[in-house]
This record gives structure tokens, sequence and C-alpha cells, in this order.
């Protein structure tokens, strides 16, 4: 109807995009058979039977036990831009004009793949989108906060070249957040960015951890925005500090219901966030494992919270000023 219509036309951006987390069930067992790997015992063994098993997580690190044996079927380089393809043909038809892709790297340098295959994939789909489609794309590499800080370090070390080049133009982090604060990643971010001063800074924070996450990936990381961060309305000081310094939170709605960080997206606090001016942005997170690209996120928080065209149109701005795409873009979107 009208408002879907009216949902699909407002220029999107996405900040908050897990590319392994595109990989739908189907491409999942297509990549395993030409690559012959095998599952551990137990998994699924259809591509209906996995799907189904989405609906059955019971938190983050439920999921993510899934989420990393389903990287292993990525090998190729052609692997890699396949499914960043199709992720961004996907969206392309959902209003989506500008998106900052994260990965793993340590997901694959793990399996002995090398940076470089990964990156090289991922921007050579990126590269035909922008050719294609006019759509603009930023890679920004997550640590996983579950490996040692010495793994993290080294994997900053093979990714040197290309944060220096700013090819990699972001650091984020990632996986299990409970166990690992970001204060432990202090002295990483500190070396990352002494590669390149222009490197931007994100980090997962207040998804399962409490409000405490945020203030410290703000104080030691010096993060510039907050992936997920919705525990924040736990603390009114916190709000008032993102609202201030205007930091951008990428919120991801469905991830957050299927992950049980919420019932539904109307525990959310959307309008709490809009009447406190707290910039944000609607996200997919891991699209194929929580039922929906951006647009389903975009349609289920219209569902739930009725928002007027003035609401739609904060959200919107607010989405282009906190992306990390140059000033000539973010005025072409505005
Ligand atoms: N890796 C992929 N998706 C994630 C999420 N939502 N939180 C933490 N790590 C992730
Ligand atoms: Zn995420």
């Amino acid at each position: 109807e009208n408002q879907v219509a009216f949902l699909t036309e407002i220029p999107k951006c996405e900040h908050h995009l897990h590319i392994e987390g595109t990989l739908e069930p189907k491409l999942l067992f297509q990549l395993a058979e030409k690559n012959s790997i095998t599952f551990p015992q137990g998994f699924p063994t259809t591509h209906e039977e996995l799907a189904e098993s989405y609906n059955h997580f019971s938190n983050l690190q439920d999921f993510l036990d899934v989420y990393y044996i389903g990287c292993n079927v990525l090998i190729s380089e052609e692997d890699f831009y396949l499914l960043t393809l199709e992720y961004l043909t996907k969206v392309s038809k959902q209003g989506l004009k500008h998106t900052e892709i994260f990965f793993d790297p340590q997901s694959h340098t793990a399996r002995g793949l090398t940076i470089d295959l990964v990156f090289n994939g991922i921007q050579r789909a990126c590269d035909e989108i922008l050719a294609k489609k006019g759509i603009t794309t930023k890679i920004i590499m997550c640590l996983l906060r579950h490996c040692t800080i010495e793994d993290c370090s080294e994997t900053i070390d093979l990714a040197e070249h290309l944060i220096k080049e700013g090819k990699i133009h972001g650091l984020g982090l990632d996986s299990s957040e409970k166990p690992f604060p970001p204060e432990l990643f202090e002295q990483i971010y500190l070396k990352a960015k002494a590669l390149n001063p222009k490197l931007r800074l994100t980090a997962h924070a207040g998804e399962e951890g409490d409000s405490s996450y945020i203030t410290t990936a703000l104080d030691k990381l010096n993060v510039e925005r907050i992936d997920h961060g919705v525990r924040s309305i736990e603390d009114p000081k916190v709000i008032a500090r993102l609202a201030k310094n205007k930091i951008m939170l990428s919120v991801c709605p469905l991830s957050n219901v299927v992950l049980r960080v919420v019932k539904n997206v109307s525990e959310l606090p959307i309008r709490k966030f809009l009447d406190a001016n707290v910039p944000f942005s609607i996200n997919s997170d891991d699209p194929a494992y929580f039922g929906g690209y951006i647009l389903d996120n975009y349609l289920e928080v219209q569902r739930r919270f009725n928002l007027s065209k003035k609401d739609w149109a904060i959200i919107a701005t607010n989405a282009i000023l906190g992306s990390w795409c140059d000033e000539e873009r973010k005025t072409e979107l505005l």
C-alpha cells in the first residue's frame, strides 16, 4: 500500500550490516557443496531446515555459533563477490543509497584465507553496484572480541596496507559482547588509528551489555558511533551525551527481536530516541538470519510506532549525516 511505497522511496543509508550475515541458507548449501565443506553433527541438512532453526535463537551467542559455521563455506574471492553482489542487488530495490559493510577478517584468516582475497571480493561487488546503480559503499573491518588481543593485533598488521590506503575505511568490534567489554581493546584501537588518522571508529556496545559498555566504548576506544546501543535508554546521562555529541546509534530492530534483546520492536526506545534527539539509523545487521533486509526493518518500525512523515524525515536525515561517505555524497543525498 501507500506506506510501503513511502518507506521504499525514502533514501536509505545502512551502517550496520555484516556481509557474512547476508549468507542466505540456499547460497550457504550451494557454496558448501561447491567447496566440499562439511558441517558438524546435528547441523541442519537442508536450507529449509536451517532457515527454520533461526526462529529459535535464545541469545546472541546462540546465533553466533551458527553464524561462524556458515562463514566456513566462503572460500574463494568469487564467493565473497557473489555474496556481496547478492546483498547489494537486493537492497538496490529497497531505496538503499549508501551502505557501510562490515566484514570479520578473523573468521576467514583463521581458516587460511588472506585478508586481500576477502576484501577484493567484497570491493569488486561494490565497484559493480556503484557503476550500475550509483550506490556508494564503505568497507569496515570488525575485530572479534572473543579472540585474543594478540590475534586482534596481528589482524591489524595483516590489514595494515588496506588501512593505510584508506581502502578499509573504518574499524569495528563485534561478536560475544558481555564477557569482552570495550576497554580490553583500547590499545588495539590506538594501534589501528595510528596507521591512518582518517580511520573511522565504531564498536558494538549496549546490545546485550548494559549502558556502561557504551560509555567505555566512547571513553576508551574513542568511537564516533555506536552499533546497537539500545541499552543507552537505561541511563539518562548516556542519552544526554549521545544527543549532545550527536553520536549516532546503528539500531537493528529485527535483530533485536530474533536475538531476544526485546520481545518485539514496539519495546525498542525508537520514540524515546526521537524525543531526546538521539540520532539513530535503522539497519539489518545479519538479514539472512533475522528475517529481513533494510526495508523490512523500516516497515516493522512503522508497523509498531506509526511515525509521522516528519519523524521519518528526521530519521533519514540523521542516517545521511551519520554516514561515513564523503561530504559531496552527503549533499547529494540530503
Ligand atoms: N556478529 C554479527 N552480528 C553480530 C551482532 N549482532 N552482535 C555481535 N556480533 C555480531
Ligand atoms: Zn552487528
